[in-house]
């Protein structure tokens, strides 16, 4: 059962919760013009993602697909996209593309530089690439322009089956999930580098309002903030093990 929630204009929030693993797995389909689907997610959630998608729009007409890093939940079922959509595309970082999607995809990629802008019609999404933040040496997140959406990735990332939208401060659920996956069999979820810091300071001067993260609850607020109590926590926890 895939729950949908509009968590800022034309732009749907699609969450698969699985209780075995206590995770929300989470797409983001922006209504526009040229329909874009961020995350395709697991390519055995496919029906299910198709599914939620079809209550919104028809499927098949999805024009751009993206993702931030090249991972079984952000594009497991890339194929499956592109063979049902004979229009769409694939719009990553030209790492991605390069490594990964123009091998394994069923048609080539679009990639995009860092700041490079991808017009779905009524919206403006600006591309960062943000090598491994949250990780993956082709991580990207896109930034829509008019209502500041962040389209986040792993950052953030929060267990349980949590609520779709929230305006309250989400950095300590965070931190709880970087420290039990550090104490865990599979440590080293996200890396803390030399450009770390640099990176989430630059998301943070777009001064984004919604967070749009792709496991736990959207946050709608003072993403600058956010971005920069993320960037301390990050380091808090990472780099001197606090
Ligand atoms: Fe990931
Ligand atoms: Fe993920």
């Amino acid at each position: 059962m895939t729950s949908i929630t509009e968590i800022a204009p034309d732009v749907y929030r699609l969450s698969t919760y699985d209780p075995k693993i206590d995770l929300q797995f989470i797409q983001f389909l922006v209504k526009d013009e040229q329909p874009l689907l961020f995350h395709t997610g697991l390519k055995g959630m496919f029906s299910v993602v198709r599914d939620a998608v079809d209550q919104i729009i028809d499927s098949s007409q999805i024009r751009w697909i993206s993702f931030s890093h090249f991972e079984a939940d952000e594009c497991g079922s890339l194929n499956e996209w592109l063979a049902i959509a004979p229009n769409a595309q694939t719009v990553c970082s030209p790492i991605a593309a390069f490594v990964s999607v123009d091998d394994f995809a069923i048609r080539p990629a679009k990639s995009l530089q860092h700041n490079e802008v991808l017009n779905t019609g009524k919206y403006r999404f600006q591309f960062q690439h943000t090598p491994q933040v949250p990780h993956g040496w082709d991580a990207g997140l896109f930034f829509e322009t008019t209502h500041k959406t962040l389209f986040c990735s792993d950052l953030f990332h929060q267990f349980g089956d949590v609520e779709p939208i929230t305006e309250s401060d989400v950095i300590e659920r965070s931190r709880q999930t970087i420290i039990n996956y550090e104490a865990s069999p599979f440590p080293n979820y996200i890396p803390y580098t030399t450009h770390t810091d640099r990176i989430l300071q630059e998301l943070a001067a777009l001064k984004p309002r919604t967070l749009a993260t792709m496991h736990g609850t959207t946050f709608v607020g003072d993403g600058e903030r956010a971005l920069q109590d993320l960037g301390v926590m990050l380091r808090e926890v990472l780099l001197l093990k606090q």
